[in-house]
């Protein structure tokens, strides 16, 4: 597959087949991203790489928390209190756009919440991907996992997987590193849904539009 193929064709899946993904190519995924540039050479990922029984409890455990209500607790501030043009209007053209491909209406809050909730079950995917980096390390080290990730994402379209990258799996940091028992001195980054793509979801059929070069790009010459 050509790079220029594989960049055009990713997106983010949220509904997979059944089919579970033999351990070989998730650690064959996991080596090719392993080739990711990163400052100094320090490659910062950990991996967790959950299934079967241990994504069930996982999945329960994290679903169970946001049901209840917790309040998310993502250890690194990814997005801004307040939105601000042009970044509040792309925000709400994603949420609207997956909502009209899947009838949901925009007064349907159940239907949304239950769209939001499959997040913490990692869209049903038969594997869950969890990052996690050394807290010692510093910002530096989150250009360097975005590299990683993104090789995953690429390198899975070769492998015949598809991917969905998840902020949502990481709000609930306690229970990932109990449950795993990851050391507190690790941050978990996010996580990612890996499958086989359902084809026949209509999830899997909305697709985001880019803006053209010339909008984020100026020439000095
Ligand atoms: C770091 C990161 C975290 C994301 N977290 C979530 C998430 O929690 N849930 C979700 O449904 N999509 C999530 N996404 C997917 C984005 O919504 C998606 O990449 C964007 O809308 C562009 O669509 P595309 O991936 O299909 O090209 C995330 C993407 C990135 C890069």
């Amino acid at each position: 597959m050509k790079v220029s193929s594989a960049l055009t064709a990713r997106k983010s899946v949220r509904a997979f087949t059944s089919q579970t993904v033999d351990k070989p190519l998730v650690q064959e995924l996991l080596r090719l991203a392993g080739h990711a540039p990163s400052g100094v050479n320090t490659q910062p990922w950990e991996v967790a790489v959950v299934t079967g029984e241990s994504k069930i409890r996982l999945q329960q455990a994290i679903e169970g928390e946001a049901r209840k209500g917790t309040p998310n607790s993502l250890e690194y501030k990814y997005y801004p209190d307040e939105w601000v043009e042009p970044f509040k209007s792309r925000r709400k053209a994603c949420g609207l756009a997956m909502f009209s491909t899947l009838n949901i209406t925009r007064e349907d809050k159940e239907r949304q919440r239950e769209q939001w909730m499959a997040n913490y079950r990692a869209f049903d995917a038969p594997v869950m991907l969890l990052f996690f980096v050394e807290d010692i390390l510093e910002t530096g080290s989150y250009l360097d996992y975005g590299m990683f990730i993104q090789s995953i994402m690429l390198a899975a379209l070769e492998l015949g997987l598809t991917t969905c990258p998840q902020a949502a799996l990481a709000e609930y940091p306690n229970v990932v590193r109990e449950q795993l028992n990851y050391s507190t001195s690790k941050t978990l980054i996010c996580g990612m849904a890996l499958g086989y793509e359902d084809k026949d979801a209509l999830v899997n059929s909305y697709r985001t539009d880019r803006l053209p070069v010339e909008e984020y790009t100026r020439f000095f010459e």
